[in-house]
């Protein structure tokens, strides 16, 4: 892919991103998508929990730290189910199977196969900036 395509391709990503979240006051620029803490008010704690829908992906962001926020695909690699986090186990549990994924992504029981898509994210003054490719 030429660097024309792909900036075109991330561009219209971008686009649908914010267009995804524009009721909810999510600022886009260039791919990343600045979702402000007082519109997730759940991540301002450790431990806290926020499912978003964003350019067509279902994420769930998790507060891991005071400052790091993990962003991973929420439908699990196994049949697509919604994932939920716990914060006693801190993991991932699929509801339909039993999956469950480590915060890094990687399956810490089956039947999924794979990780689940996990996806840059920071802490960036008073919001949380996630880089959608
Ligand atoms: S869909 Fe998640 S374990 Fe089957």
């Amino acid at each position: 892919m030429d660097t024309t395509r792909r900036g075109f391709l991330k561009l219209v990503a971008g686009v649908a991103a914010g267009l995804a979240l524009s009721g909810r006051r999510v600022v886009l620029a260039a791919g990343k998508v600045s979702l402000p803490l007082d519109k997730a008010s759940e991540l301002t704690a450790v431990g806290g929990v926020k499912a978003v829908r964003l350019g067509g992906r279902d994420l769930v962001l998790v507060r891991d730290s005071a400052t790091i926020v993990k962003a991973l695909d929420a439908r699990c690699t196994h049949q697509g189910c919604i994932v939920m986090y716990t914060k006693a186990t801190k993991l991932l549990d699929c509801p339909c199977h039993g999956s469950q994924f480590r915060l890094d992504g990687r399956p810490a029981k089956g039947p999924a196969p794979s990780p689940l898509t996990t996806y840059p994210a920071t802490l960036s003054g008073n919001a949380v900036v996630i880089d959608l490719p």
